[in-house]
């Protein structure tokens, strides 16, 4: 990344309970389609925080949060969830800081793979996964049955 970078600027924190409704609005502005009736409701949410208490990470500036990443994993494979930045504060190296950070955090578990599902419109993040030397996987099919209360 290019010195028009500013670390020191922000800094990166474990996910609390407090922080559900700010993430909420985070990933709203950035367009991020959200399932609030299922797995993204605060019950739903705080559940899986639960579980990966060390992987739901988000950036901050002051008390603001300007980036949030949720990683979970399968015990098999680490997957990055839910990456989204403020619009005010890409190309500063928040989106990349947080994927290292939850990237590193899956890897000490043991686990080797770590995977991103990434839309193929969306080129802003393809770049940045590449940058972080993530390769994509071609051809995948994504297959997937809805049900249950946390959809
Ligand atoms: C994708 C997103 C998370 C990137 O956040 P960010 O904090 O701006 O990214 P970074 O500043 O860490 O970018 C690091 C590198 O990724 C690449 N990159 C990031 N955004 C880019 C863009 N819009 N166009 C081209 N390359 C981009 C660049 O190589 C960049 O390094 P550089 O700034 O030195 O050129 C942000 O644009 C966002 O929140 N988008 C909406 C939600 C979303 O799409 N989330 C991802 C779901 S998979």
């Amino acid at each position: 990344m290019t010195a028009s970078h500013e670390p020191s600027l922000f800094s990166i924190r474990p996910v609390t309970a407090d922080d559900y409704e700010q993430l909420i609005s985070l990933w709203i502005l950035s367009g991020t389609h959200l399932e609030i009736q299922g797995r993204e409701s605060k019950s739903a949410f705080l559940q899986q925080l639960e579980q990966f208490p060390d992987l739901y990470l988000v950036a901050t500036v002051g008390e603001r949060i300007v980036g949030v990443v949720l990683g979970t994993h399968d015990g098999r494979k680490g997957w990055i969830n839910r990456l989204a930045v403020h619009p005010d504060d890409r190309r500063r190296g928040i989106a990349a800081a947080l994927v290292i950070a939850c990237d590193t955090a899956i890897r000490v578990r043991g686990i080797g793979i770590v995977t991103a599902l990434v839309e193929s419109d969306n080129a802003a993040s393809a770049a940045l996964f590449e940058t972080l030397g993530y390769r994509e996987d071609v051809p995948v099919r994504y297959f997937r049955k809805l049900g249950g209360p946390s959809t």
